[in-house]
């Protein structure tokens, strides 16, 4: 079955870039000239997805405007020729059909994605997190649909972290199956606490997820932090269907986390055609004062 549409949450509160995400959705935040919940959506575009489903709150409707067309803005660009720019503009409400569903209260990301349940109806379906980027030659997204096309089962991306970061991620222990970067996954658990897990393979924000998980999210109560995750609703998942871990191809930021949005800007910015050469010398001044 072909996975049609991506969930993509931003109901989240942010705290991590606070004062920042005070009134500013962090999805809002720029990196480099668009913010970064435009990248995710570029990404699913990229990948063959036909519809967005935008798990939002209150305050967050800036998003939604962001992909809608700016009557007062167009009309201002074409007054002032500024032709490119309003052709630019438009590309960004014509990208994809989006749908938005709210998520009343912050439970967590396992409510978030339950949220969307009505919308996404009887089918896999794709979930991106809205502050995670991934850097890649083939988008992160098509890597694990073509993989999907195989397996027809979830998948979890991941990528390897340090022993002593497995706390701060839902880390999986699984089996290298017969794909490439790919592994079955027998057990995963959220945030373990140090020495309770060996493995170093740390889920990001992208899933291929088959619909019986809403009905695992039914019933999930609250774990870590008093939230309702998603990697506790994943491991009951996988006690009834097979699950697999991919190993992606290409580099994640955490553009949640002020240092990951610090290294995302930076890599966006040496690979921007017209900015990169110059942002490289100046890090090399920069570097060679210190
Ligand atoms: P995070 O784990 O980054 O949570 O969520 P957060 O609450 O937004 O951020 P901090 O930890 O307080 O800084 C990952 C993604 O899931 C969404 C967030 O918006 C983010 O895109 N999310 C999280 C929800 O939509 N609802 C939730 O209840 C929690």
């Amino acid at each position: 079955m072909k996975v049609r549409k991506a969930v993509i949450p931003v109901a989240g509160l942010g705290t991590r870039f606070l004062p920042a995400t005070k009134s500013i959705p962090k999805e809002l935040l720029t990196i480099v000239d668009r913010p970064t919940i435009q990248y995710i959506v570029e990404e699913v575009v990229a990948s063959g997805i036909d519809q967005v489903i935008f798990v939002t709150s209150e305050g967050k409707s800036a998003i939604e405007n962001h992909f809608d067309y700016n009557f007062h803005l167009d009309a201002v660009l074409k007054e002032k020729k500024k032709v490119v720019l309003g052709e630019e503009l438009n590309n960004i409400s014509n990208l994809i059909d989006i749908v938005s569903v709210r998520q009343k209260k912050p439970l967590g990301l396992g409510h978030a994605i339950w949220t969307a349940r009505h919308v996404v109806g009887n089918e896999p379906f794709m979930v991106c997190l809205g502050d995670d980027l991934v850097l890649s030659k083939i988008p992160c997204a098509k890597q694990m649909l073509d993989l999907f096309d195989e397996v027809g089962e979830s998948i979890v991306a991941i990528q390897r972290v340090p022993q002593s970061e497995t706390f701060q991620y839902g880390i999986v222990e699984g089996e290298k199956d017969a794909h490439d970067r790919t592994f079955k996954v027998s057990r995963m658990v959220e945030k373990p606490a140090p020495g309770t897990t060996d493995s170093d393979m740390a889920i990001i924000g992208r899933y291929i997820l088959m619909p019986e998980i809403f009905s695992i999210l039914d019933t999930t109560t609250p774990g870590h932090g008093g939230e309702i995750q998603l990697t506790d609703a994943l491991l009951a998942l996988t006690k009834k269907r097979a699950m697999y871990a991919y190993e992606f191809e290409g580099t994640r930021f955490d553009a949640g986390d002020k240092m990951g949005y610090l290294k995302a800007i930076i890599a966006y910015g040496l690979r921007h055609p017209g900015l990169g050469k110059q942002l490289l010398e100046h890090l090399k001044e920069i570097v060679a004062g210190q």
